[in-house]
């Protein structure tokens, strides 16, 4: 008898981990460091706060359903910003709104797939891409990714079969942190293309790219809606995490599938959220450069400050958007050493064991700290209790 579909896939890490935290107690002088969520902790600005309370009061129509494929003004908004921040041309009726970055995803692997189909995932993974192909019933393929957690395209395209339906990739990664490179992003669009499967590219972190201009070219392609989907997630540009705010940019045809299941699912977007997401588009470009600016000075904290952990046998796998994926020295698995971290130096992390099928034996080596909550004084601090920490 098959699985019940929930069955079929793990509880989720960032709960699981939270448990490790259970009857732990941290004392004064060495509160805990949760670096285990990518989440912004602060809440949104002042302004957006009041903006979400103004259309809350003034704003009926905010109460009720709206379009099952998001608000016409903010899908045209991230049309147009979208169009011109990657050089190409991308039309209102080729953007959706949805309920979060993860249900676009989970959207969009129903349009593409059936029972047994296939999808590729580099790894280490984003276990919530993982989780939802199980529960979909699709097997996920994975890639695993060299020293410098790039996928490769040629190994790629050696685990293509006759039922694979697409390659996810994340960039800037989670949980890897590197920003894949245009030619990388581009030569796995020509494979998709070649293949006639689907590029699935998540950019929720797009907006802390360390690079200036456009990350890759593929909006370029007057063709990308034959081969491309793009996700994106207001969750982390504006603080709006609660408010489940995330889009998908594909072709029209694929939208109309994915109607279907968002109609399903959630009927329509959090109007709140989305109004909240327009005025944040229209009126928070400055704020978030400055975001922008203080994740990757954290960033280069980080950089600056491992040779500390260097000399004791760490190693710096991967760093950017809000992630550093590390090497750990220690005899333990990661998946022993996360609650032991908790519990011996008041920090809650995520080990790579997360990340990976359980096959891999890699994970158990690796570890993921989420930093962007932390600032400079924090990430010395973080480094001081790792340091000092040995098993
Ligand atoms: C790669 C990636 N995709 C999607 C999400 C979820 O975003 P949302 O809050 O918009 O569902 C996250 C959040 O951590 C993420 O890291």
């Amino acid at each position: 008898m098959p699985l019940p579909r929930t069955a079929t896939t793990f509880a989720p890490p960032v709960m699981e981990a939270r448990r490790w935290l259970d009857g732990a107690t941290f004392p004064d002088h060495r509160p805990l460091m949760n670096v285990s969520q990518a989440a912004p902790v602060d809440p949104p600005p002042r302004a957006l706060r009041e903006v979400i309370a103004e259309t809350a009061l003034t704003n009926d129509a905010a109460h009720l359903y709206g379009p099952v494929l998001g608000l016409p003004e903010l899908r045209a908004e991230l049309a147009e910003r979208w169009s011109k921040s990657y050089g190409g041309r991308i039309d209102s009726e080729q953007v959706c709104i949805t309920s979060g970055c993860n249900q676009a995803f989970a959207a969009a692997i129903s349009t593409l797939t059936g029972e047994g189909d296939e999808v590729i995932l580099p790894t280490p993974w984003y276990f919530n891409h993982k989780m939802w192909l199980d529960m979909a019933g699709v097997t996920s393929i994975a890639l695993p990714t060299g020293a410098d957690l790039l996928p490769d395209p040629d190994q790629a395209a050696a685990l293509i079969t006759d039922r694979t339906r697409a390659i996810a990739l994340v960039t800037p990664n989670n949980p890897g942190g590197v920003e894949y490179p245009s030619e990388l992003v581009r030569a796995f669009l020509d494979l998709c293309r070649r293949h006639k499967i689907a590029l699935i590219i998540d950019e929720t972190y797009r907006d802390f790219d360390s690079r200036t201009g456009a990350p890759h070219d593929l909006f370029q392609d007057p063709d990308w809606h034959d081969t491309l989907i793009h996700l994106y997630s207001f969750s982390k540009a504006y603080r709006l995490t609660g408010h489940r705010v995330g889009a998908m940019v594909a072709s029209q045809a694929r939208l109309a599938e994915v109607e279907k299941f968002l109609d399903t699912v959630a009927i329509c977007p959090n109007q709140i959220g989305q109004y909240a997401a327009l005025w944040g588009m229209h009126n928070l470009s400055q704020w978030l450069a400055g975001e922008r600016a203080e994740i990757l000075d954290r960033r280069a904290a980080i950089q600056d400050g491992f040779p500390r952990l260097a000399e004791q046998g760490w190693r710096l796998m991967g760093l950017g958007g809000y992630f550093a994926y590390v090497e750990h020295p220690f005899d333990l698995p990661s998946n022993q050493l996360g609650p032991e971290l908790v519990r011996r130096a008041g920090i809650l992390l995520l080990p790579g064991t997360m990340f990976m099928p359980e096959h891999d034996r890699d994970g158990a080596r690796q570890l993921r700290i989420a930093f962007a909550n932390l600032d400079r004084a924090g990430i010395g601090q973080l480094f001081t209790r790792l340091t000092g920490a040995s098993f």
